[in-house]
C-alpha cells in the first residue's frame, strides 16, 4: 500500500501505519463515491455532546471555479505542490455555539473528523495532506463562511504521485525518513514529565 510505513516502536493497525502526507499526487480524480466515503467517515467521528461542529467545502479539480478559489487561499509554498492534487477540501470548525458562546472542543472535534477522513482515505488507497498554510480570511471571504465557523485547514487528497515530479527541496522531503518523538517524552505516570511505567513492559 505504501513504501513509507511508519517505523513504529509498538504494533499499530496497518491502516494507521500506512498513512502519511505526500506532496506528489497523480492527476487521477478522486471519484464522487470516494469523496462521499471520506466525508461519511468524518461524519461518524465522535464529538462533544454529538455537536458535530464541522463543515467542509469540497473542491474537485473538475469544479474549476471552486478549486481555483480554494487553491488561491494557500500560501505559495503549498500551492506549488497542492495545485496538482485532484481534490482540495476546506475544513471549518463551528467555534461559536451562538454569539459570545464558544465551543472549547470544536477544534478537537474537527481534528478528529479529519483523522477519520484521512484513515478512510488510506483504506481506499488514496492519500491526504492537511495544510494550515492558507489564509482563513481569504477563505472566509471567498466562500462567505459565517462568523461562527473558523476555517482551520485545507486538505489535499489524491493518489500517490512520484517524488520525481516535485521540485528538488520537496523531493528530498518526500523521501526523507519519517520520525516521531519517543513515547517516553510525552506519556507520563504520577509525575508530569516522568515517563509512565507502562512504557517499560
Ligand atoms: C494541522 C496541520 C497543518 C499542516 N500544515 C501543513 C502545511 O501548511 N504544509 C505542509 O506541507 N504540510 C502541512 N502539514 C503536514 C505535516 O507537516 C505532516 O502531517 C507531519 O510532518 C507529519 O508527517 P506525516 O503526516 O507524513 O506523518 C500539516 C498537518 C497538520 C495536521
Amino acid at each position: 500500500m505504501s513504501t513509507r510505513l511508519s517505523p513504529t516502536d509498538h504494533p499499530i493497525h496497518e491502516i494507521l501505519q500506512a498513512r502519511w502526507s505526500p506532496r506528489a499526487f497523480t492527476s487521477d480524480p478522486v471519484s464522487p463515491a470516494q469523496i462521499r466515503s471520506l466525508l461519511e467517515a468524518a461524519r461518524w467521528s465522535a464529538s462533544g455532546a454529538n455537536g458535530q461542529p464541522w463543515s467542509f467545502i469540497v473542491a474537485p479539480r473538475e469544479d474549476t471555479q471552486t478549486f481555483e478559489l480554494l487553491l488561491g487561499t494557500l500560501v505559495e509554498a503549498n500551492q506549488v505542490w497542492a495545485k496538482n492534487a485532484p481534490l482540495l477540501i476546506l475544513a471549518a470548525a463551528q467555534v461559536l455555539r451562538e454569539p459570545g458562546k464558544p465551543n472549547p472542543w470544536a477544534l478537537y472535534d474537527l481534528g478528529q473528523a479529519a483523522a477519520h477522513l484521512s484513515i478512510q482515505a488510506t483504506s481506499l488507497g488514496i492519500y491526504v495532506h492537511q495544510m494550515a498554510g492558507f489564509s482563513p480570511d481569504q477563505a472566509r471571504a471567498a466562500f462567505a463562511i459565517p462568523e461562527d465557523f473558523q476555517p482551520v485547514t485545507v486538505i489535499a487528497v489524491g493518489s500517490l504521485g512520484s517524488p520525481d515530479d516535485l521540485p528538488a527541496p520537496l523531493r528530498e522531503r518526500e523521501i526523507a525518513d519519517r520520525t516521531r518523538k519517543p513515547l517516553a517524552s510525552f506519556v507520563f505516570g504520577s509525575t508530569w514529565g516522568t515517563p509512565s511505567p507502562t512504557l517499560n513492559g
